[in-house]
């Protein structure tokens, strides 16, 4: 049977890399703290005035050269982000416009850090059903404008004052998810296989909106006005994360997802070249990797150099592991994920 297959990649982050010494000049943290609960040694931050689609152009540029196309080529765009340039439109026609696309569809995708579960599974349909020959396939993420400080001087090491004990107390209350997330954008470009071998598998999604308190942006549009000044000072445009909880589902739900996409597809986990996971915190993949007792090597992470990129992780690991050779095709890799919704699963690629 032929499929989908992944035909190109490229990722991009913007900016120098920021610390989690540069993290704890805003507020009480530590480099030790970071490192251990979450495996996080630095991330990067999209400067002011650059959301998602800016952050994607270069991404999805490298992704069309790895694959010898041109913008012309792709005839559908899948934009998945939490972080978008507008509340409306979505980022998927903002990127296509500047890659010179003019009319091509765009659909932005609204699922978080399941974003590449859904992305595949979309595209997949899309091919099969013959609305699209090749699909360009976008995660990126610009969280530096939910970020809890204000003094991003002090964050920079420009400035030597301190932040204020009311900035610093804000920033520390919001510690727990502050220090996990970073900016950036990767691509792939997919298209229906002419040769029979590479396709999606199998897929195991989920979402229940029964969780969506314990990890959400509060504010919106149930509120008149939708921005106010007390939505502001009450914090409800900000991340909300009950971490402890967010982590014991994810560490449940994800090696479930696995054991009945493996029972559905006829698949032994010993049989899957590459478990590749959200990287949300390096302790919840090594704990879905312990429960299915899978080798840590055959997840790889690159959580220490870029955080919790959202719905960026999957695309930048995976051009990561093209480019380097570590990802080839005819291997069989597992997609892992779990993020606000709660929508998670896995889903069965055969490169
Ligand atoms: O990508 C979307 C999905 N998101 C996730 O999957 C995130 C899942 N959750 C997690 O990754 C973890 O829960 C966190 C990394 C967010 C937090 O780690 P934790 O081990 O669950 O820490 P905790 O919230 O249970 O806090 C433990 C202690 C607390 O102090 P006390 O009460 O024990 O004195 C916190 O106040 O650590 C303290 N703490 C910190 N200390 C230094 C929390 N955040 C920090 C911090 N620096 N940044």
């Amino acid at each position: 049977m032929s499929g989908l297959r992944i035909i190109g990649s490229g990722h991009h982050v913007p900016g120098r890399p920021y610390s989690n010494d540069d993290l704890a000049r805003v507020m009480d943290t530590n480099d030790a703290w970071i490192r251990q609960r979450t495996g996080i040694r630095q991330r990067h931050f999209a400067p002011a005035g650059q959301g998602p689609a800016d952050l994607a152009l270069p991404a999805a540029q490298r992704a069309l050269e790895a694959a010898g196309l041109g913008p012309s080529d792709i005839d559908y765009v899948l934009f998945s982000t939490m972080t978008p340039d507008h509340i409306f439109p979505g980022s998927a026609p903002l990127l296509a416009s500047r890659l010179g696309m003019r009319t091509v569809p765009a659909l932005d995708l609204r699922t978080q850090c399941a974003a590449m579960l859904y992305a595949f599974q979309v595209a997949d349909s899309l091919l099969t059903a013959g609305a699209a020959r090749r699909i360009l396939i976008v995660g990126a993420e610009a969280h530096a404008g939910v970020m809890p400080w204000r003094d991003w001087d002090i964050l920079e090491g420009t400035s030597d004052r301190r932040p204020s004990q009311e900035d610093w107390d804000r920033a520390t209350r919001h510690r727990g998810w502050a220090i996990i997330f970073g900016d950036g954008a990767g691509a792939l470009v997919v298209e229906r296989s002419q040769q029979p071998g590479p396709g999606v598998l199998g897929v195991d999604i989920q979402a229940d909106g029964r969780y969506a308190p314990l990890l959400c942006i509060p504010g919106g549009f149930r509120e008149h006005p939708y921005v106010s000044e007390s939505a502001l000072a009450s914090d409800a445009a900000l991340i909300h994360m009950d971490g402890r909880e967010v982590f014991k589902h994810a560490v449940t739900k994800l090696p479930k997802s696995i054991d009945a996409l493996c029972q559905r597809t006829g698949t032994r986990a010993d049989d899957i070249d590459w478990f590749i996971a959200h990287q949300a915190n390096q302790r919840i993949n090594e704990a879905v990797c312990h429960r299915l007792g899978v080798s840590i090597e055959r997840m790889p992470s690159n959580i220490d150099r870029f955080g919790n990129t959202s719905g960026a992780t999957i695309p930048i690991l995976m051009d990561e592991m093209l480019r380097d050779g570590r990802l080839k095709s005819g291997q069989l890799v597992c997609l892992v994920a779990l993020g606000a919704g709660f929508h998670w699963g896995s889903l069965l690629l055969r490169t």
